[in-house]
């Protein structure tokens, strides 16, 4: 029987939704903007079955991928379950057979071997195919017209990792690709394997280094010179897998270090540089200026994940799992392993920011994010459990000025991650729309919203509707109508 009553998480409007869906031209208040030809694609995770273990992580949910695909100011969506092998062994017992994050040993008997990827993290669109990415195994290639599931992906056999990142990097000007794989030869290995994927897909570059210690190693920054490796708090270890504990704990007595590495160098040329308890999941620019390297990422003081539990048995600290929009700067004349901290914005935001990818690895203006400001007004009478943490806000956070510019989504929506797509033929910066998914708590429906990136307080210009509850996203990315074989 599949039982989710008893999951206080998983009621309102974050319970499983767990189906299929087609909606063929979809309502929309507003006009959508013509210019806008290609998909939205969604990744996210919802339960096929039931968690085995009610401390499991989210990031444990299956793989859903779902698209709102736009032509001719229309726009129809589609979503599928990512059909891995754990999902069709699932589908079959009809029950959850896997354990916990990461961790096999919490497995049932018989399904040694198994791939035990979920594919909910990021879709990515490349070399005229679409993925479906995890950073605890290979992509996974999806049929960009179906949404169905064809297979792991291995770069012509020549992308040796056993994992693939689900933040790889794009170089504007050339359009390869920078990625890499951590516990990249096994589990609880501190290998990282670091490739350069040319725009058709073919491998061009490898190297191999061994991290400080086996830890989380979400995203990378990218320059024109440069590859930033952050690596910061999480620890595992055989041992805790075989306690039959996530993956993950978080030890606030290690430091966080910083690997640069040049993009035309070998495992010897990274330099390390260390700093104090960070957490850089995410990050939104990097450049290379003379003899400094310069990231810019929305950085957490601490762990961000309550369900990474502390390793010496301190309680999360929510306060502590903030992030701001800071720089570090890293001098790669200096004679010590430091670098700077500075934060560029007073708030606290959300970590899943975004900028104009055209200008990834050059200098640029413009963050996006989403934040939460408490002083638009909120009808929590009818938003129900909407309280104080859901970002209201999509902001534009203006490098240059220290300003912002903001778009408020309404009084019972929470909004995910934003998304930036340039506006057809225009070359500067910023012009553009942001696209993103709210969360309408009053009508119990999903809302991709949207705006002109350069008027945010205008409000939005198109709200697509979808009449039922979207699979939540971990991250979306706009695919141009000719970056994949769409029919
Ligand atoms: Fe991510």
């Amino acid at each position: 029987m599949v039982d989710f009553s008893k999951i206080s998480s998983m009621k309102g409007f974050l319970a499983p939704t767990r189906f299929e869906a087609d909606v063929y031209d979809c309502e929309v208040i507003g006009k959508v903007p013509g210019d806008l030809n290609g998909a939205f694609v969604r990744l996210g995770g919802d339960w096929l079955y039931p968690p085995k273990f009610d401390d499991d992580s989210p990031f444990s949910m299956d793989g859903y991928i779902n698209m709102f695909r736009f032509h001719d100011g229309i726009v129809d969506y589609k979503g599928r379950w990512v059909k891995t092998p754990r999902f069709k062994a699932d589908l079959a017992a009809r029950k959850q057979l896997f354990g916990k994050y990461r961790n096999p040993f919490t497995d049932e008997p018989g399904v040694e071997g198994l791939d035990r990827s979920v594919q909910n993290t990021t879709p990515l669109a490349f070399a005229g195919k679409l993925f479906t990415l995890k950073e605890d195994s290979l992509p996974y290639e999806i049929d960009c017209n179906t949404l169905e599931t064809i297979g792991p992906w291995n770069f012509h056999g020549k992308y040796r990792s056993l994992t693939f990142t689900a933040h790889p990097k794009i170089d504007p000007a050339t359009g390869e690709m920078i990625c890499y794989g951590y516990e990249a030869s096994g589990l609880e290995t501190n290998d990282v394997f670091l490739y350069t994927i040319d725009k058709r897909g073919n491998v061009t570059r490898e190297i191999r280094f061994k991290a400080p210690y086996i830890s989380m190693v979400h995203d990378i920054g990218l320059t024109q010179k440069h590859v930033i490796i952050p690596v910061f708090g999480f620890v595992t270890s055989m041992e805790r897998l075989k306690e039959g504990k996530v993956h993950w704990g978080w030890d606030s007595t290690k430091p966080a270090y910083v690997g640069i590495v040049p993009r035309d160098g070998e495992a010897k040329d990274i330099r390390w540089f260390k700093g104090p308890e960070r957490a850089t999941v995410h990050t939104l620019n990097a450049r290379t200026e003379g003899d400094k390297v310069i990231l810019e990422a929305p950085v957490f003081d601490s762990n961000p994940f309550p369900f990474f539990p502390s390793v010496d048995g301190s309680p999360w600290d929510a306060q502590k799992a903030r992030a701001y929009i800071r720089r570090n700067t890293f001098n790669l004349n200096s004679k010590d392993d430091g670098f700077t901290e500075e934060k560029l914005f007073e708030m606290n935001v959300s970590d899943l920011g975004r900028v104009d990818d055209r200008y990834l690895t050059h200098p640029y203006r413009y963050a996006y994010t989403a934040f939460s400001d408490r002083a638009r007004p909120a009808r929590e009478w009818r938003a129900g459990n909407l309280s104080a943490g859901a970002n209201n806000c999509y902001g534009r956070f203006d490098l240059a000025t220290g300003k912002m510019t903001s778009y408020f989504a309404g009084e019972t929506h929470s909004l995910q991650e934003v998304c930036f797509v340039p506006r057809a033929k225009s070359t500067a910066e910023g012009d553009g729309y942001i696209l993103g998914v709210a969360s309408n708590f009053a009508e119990m429906r999903s809302e991709l919203i949207i705006a002109d990136a350069q008027n945010l307080a205008a409000g939005d210009i198109a709200r697509v509707i979808l009449p039922f509850r979207s699979t939540p996203q971990v991250h979306g990315r706009w695919v141009n109508a000719d970056e994949l074989p769409f029919a």
